[in-house]
């Protein structure tokens, strides 16, 4: 019943200023679904040229190559804070713009308000990402 309600506020919430208007009451399975079919592609065809774990030295210090490492490298790690994508450095980054230093991926690339939307839901869902070979990001062929 608790949950129930939470849920309704936080979407209720959401309407006001957000494209998707997401419950908190999502099965991790689903959640698994959205990081393969939206969040993964977008990872690697944007980011995964620079956030891999060989290049990140020079990035930030961030790899997001597997799951373990997303949630565990960077200069500001952890970069993903599952629940909660305004305290998530990785979602904040794709929405501060080319005149940020961080402003990601760097210009002229761009992300569309559907991938922006995709990550956040995924982070507010919970950010389930796979472990090991299943969940490892490669650069598209
Ligand atoms: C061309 C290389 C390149 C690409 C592509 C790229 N980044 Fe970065 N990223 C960087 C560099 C360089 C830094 C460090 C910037 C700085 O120190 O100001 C960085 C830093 C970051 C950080 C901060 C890490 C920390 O802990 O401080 C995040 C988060 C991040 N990138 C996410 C992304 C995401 C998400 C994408 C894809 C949408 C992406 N980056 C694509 C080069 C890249």
């Amino acid at each position: 019943m608790r949950d129930i309600a939470l849920g309704a506020v936080v979407c209720a919430f959401m309407m006001l200023g957000s494209p998707a208007c997401v419950s908190t009451e999502s099965h991790p399975v689903e959640v698994e679904g959205l990081f393969h079919s939206e969040v993964k592609p977008v990872l690697e065809y944007y980011c995964i040229e620079c956030h891999d774990s060989k290049s990140r030295g020079q990035y930030g210090g961030l790899s997001i190559e597997t799951a373990r490492e997303a949630m565990t490298t960077g200069r500001n790690s952890p970069v993903i804070v599952p629940g909660n994508p305004d305290a998530s450095l990785l979602y904040k980054v794709l929405r501060f713009g080319h005149e940020d230093p961080l402003g990601m991926p760097p210009a002229p690339d761009k992300v569309s308000d559907e991938q922006l939307a995709s990550v956040r839901a995924w982070i507010k869902k919970g950010a389930v990402w796979p472990a090991g070979e299943r969940g490892r990001l490669r650069l598209p062929q």
